[in-house]
């Protein structure tokens, strides 16, 4: 058996992912989302074109969860395990490609903590909704944060690789004129 890890108090803190983080994130993100593995370079590209949309959730030295987001293109979720390449010029949206909690994290509000902090920058940022794939079954997770589906042509062929019950969702935010739900 490893180690306990207890999260629920006080000792738990979102900072800044780190490069060095990257072999620990990925093991953690793999161990969660088992049936689609992304290489370590994937997680690391994330962490230095978007350093602002990247945090690990550290306790007593552990990484016990993360959240990996970066400006992107509306109804474009990325291709999974692949490399972004570069940020687009003209980001339309802040995605939201992963928030992981490891089980013993979960339930202690740190997730919600750090969806938060994102949305609230990318409002600030002045784009007009936050996007994200919801999978196995988080999008009942993502509509309590106000996040609904939006359904485009073209998004079912892109949702089929994150798995049958994958849900393509966005927040709209003040700066985009709409009313939040
Ligand atoms: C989704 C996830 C990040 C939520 O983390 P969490 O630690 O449960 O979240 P918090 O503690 O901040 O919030 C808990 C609240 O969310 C609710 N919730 C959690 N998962 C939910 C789900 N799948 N559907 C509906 N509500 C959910 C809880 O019931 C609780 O509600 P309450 O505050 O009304 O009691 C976590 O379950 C996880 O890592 N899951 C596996 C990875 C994953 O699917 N990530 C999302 C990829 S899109």
């Amino acid at each position: 058996m490893g180690p306990m890890v207890v999260v629920a108090d006080r000792t738990a803190r979102w900072r800044p992912a780190r490069l060095d983080d990257v072999a620990r994130i990925a093991g953690l993100s793999n161990s969660i989302h088992t049936l689609f593995p992304e290489r370590e370079e994937i997680f690391a590209e994330k962490i230095r074109l978007s350093p602002a949309g990247c945090h690990a959730l550290e306790s007593d030295g552990d990484i016990v969860g993360y959240i990996l987001s970066h400006p992107w293109r509306r109804h474009s979720p990325a291709p999974l395990d692949s490399l972004l390449g570069a940020l687009p010029a003209n980001a339309d949206c802040w995605y939201i490609h992963d928030l992981g909690m490891g089980p013993g994290a979960r339930g202690t509000g740190a997730a919600t903590e750090i969806a938060g902090r994102i949305i609230r920058a990318a409002e600030r940022e002045g784009l007009p909704v936050v996007a994200l794939v919801a999978v196995a079954g988080a999008d009942g997770y993502w509509r309590k944060l106000g996040f609904g589906e939006v359904v485009v042509d073209g998004l079912a062929a892109k949702l089929r690789e994150y798995g049958a019950d994958a849900v393509y969702m966005e927040l709209p935010l003040a700066a985009g004129g709409e009313p939040r739900p």
